[in-house]
């Protein structure tokens, strides 16, 4: 099923360039699903590879990517000016609207961005910490213990994506909606493209109605904010509001029930709930390990070097985080699961100006996802075997999980 799909991905990438088709080293289901044999041989071997089928650089290595994510002169990720195709394979992006702020270059870019940006400092973020608490709480209140539950319905997707909901100030009917589109924009099957297509222009004709109404009104949720912003045209708002919703759903699942598979898989559940490991550092290892978002995508503004590589101006380029967070020149014994590793730089949240706007609710979401869980139940056991045939967000697909109290 994974091979046919990926194979008419690939097939696809003949006619235009697929933005998010996966490599062909990825094809086999196995590798696609775990990437990271594939990363390590790459960085060794071709750490600044060519592929002539998707007309593409793929860059591996800590340096590199991280030089491309920080250097947004050079390297930009406003792809408007070259004749690459996103159409169907950017989550983020509506075709025949603007774009977002992840596909807008300085100094427009920070238009885009900077009004919000108070709001998802640390401190801001931690007020809502209550708020947030109880979200979980009751989430966990409808689940029947001493039974296996599917864990993403129940709890690890309604949870992010009521929490943006609420700092969106949306209504919470709507949430199993959000969560179809979410599915919808990020699903890579060019099968599928109609489909995205579809849940694009809803989720927009959705959110222009709201800001239509909030634009003169005083409220302090992030869709008053941006509507009363007269620096934002009205599509450009909308295209705010879809952003958050979209960037700040998948991703914040996949680092949840990443993070219960790693304690699972490394035994770490009661080390966790003691306190005897720090569940803040925790998690920093859950990002680096098992990164949900394995790539990013950039294009060369001028010609440029990158190892020891002549890249000409307009190539478009994918630097994997996967593999940067893997480096052996940059980590110790990366291929570890390092519960207490200090420092720990790795490049999840990207770097430079688009770095992750969400970060800190990401990480406060999950700290908060993981006590309320451990609080709750003495017996937590998952089924981490079914991962999600992607390479731009990884992590598991379905995720049932015993749960006794
Ligand atoms: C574990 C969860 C998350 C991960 C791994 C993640 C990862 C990332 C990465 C890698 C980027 C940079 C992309 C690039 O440079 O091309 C990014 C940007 C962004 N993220 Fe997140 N993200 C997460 C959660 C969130 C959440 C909860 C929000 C909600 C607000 C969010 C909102 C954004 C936005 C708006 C940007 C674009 C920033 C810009 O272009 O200036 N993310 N994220």
């Amino acid at each position: 099923m994974v091979v046919s799909l990926v194979d008419e991905t690939m097939a696809h990438a003949d006619e235009r360039t697929v933005f998010s088709a996966p490599p062909a080293a990825l094809s086999d289901e196995q590798s696609q699903l775990e990437p990271f044999d594939w990363y390590e041989r790459m960085r060794r071997t071709a750490p600044v590879q060519y592929d002539d089928q998707l007309n593409r650089w793929h860059l591996f290595r800590y340096e590199d990517v991280a030089t491309v994510l920080r250097d947004h002169e050079r390297f930009t990720a406003d792809i408007s000016s070259t004749d690459i195709d996103l159409v169907d394979g950017d989550p983020f992006e509506t075709p025949g609207t603007t774009s977002s702020m992840l596909r807008t270059a300085p100094p427009d870019h920070s238009r885009r961005r900077t009004f919000a940006a108070p709001r998802f400092q640390p401190g801001a973020i931690a007020e809502h910490r209550a708020e947030f608490d109880a979200i979980a709480t009751d989430l966990l209140d409808s689940i029947e213990p001493n039974s296996t539950v599917e864990l993403i319905d129940a709890f690890t997707h309604p949870f992010p994506v009521t929490v943006i909901a609420s700092l969106l100030g949306l209504p919470p009917v709507k949430h199993d909606q959000f969560r179809e589109w979410s599915l919808a924009t990020t699903s890579l099957s060019p099968t599928d493209a109609a489909a995205a297509r579809s849940a694009r222009e809803e989720m927009r004709a959705y959110f222009s109605k709201l800001v239509r109404e909030r634009a003169d009104g005083d409220g302090d949720d992030l869709i008053s904010l941006a509507a009363s912003n007269d620096a934002l045209s009205h599509e450009e708002t909308i295209t705010f509001c879809t952003t958050i919703l979209v960037a700040g759903n998948v991703t914040t699942v996949n680092l949840i029930t990443s993070a219960l598979w790693c304690f699972a898989e490394f035994d770490l559940f009661e080390a966790v709930r003691s306190g005897a490991i720090d569940r803040e550092t925790v998690i920093e290892e859950v990002l680096r390990y098992r990164s949900p978002a394995q790539s990013v995508r950039r294009v060369t503004t001028e010609p440029v070097t990158l190892g020891g590589t002549q890249i000409d101006a307009n190539e478009l380029l994918v630097a994997y985080i996967g593999a940067a967070n893997r480096d052996p020149a940059r980590f110790e014994d990366p291929e570890a699961f390092k519960p207490e590793r200090t420092p720990n730089p790795h490049l999840t949240f990207g770097g430079g100006v688009h770095f992750c706007l969400g970060a800190q609710l990401a990480r406060l979401e999950t700290a908060i996802a993981i006590e309320r869980l451990l609080d709750r139940f003495s017996v937590i056991e998952p089924d981490c075997s079914s991962l999600r045939p992607q390479s731009l967000v990884y992590g598991v697909q379905e995720f049932p999980c015993y749960l006794a109290l």
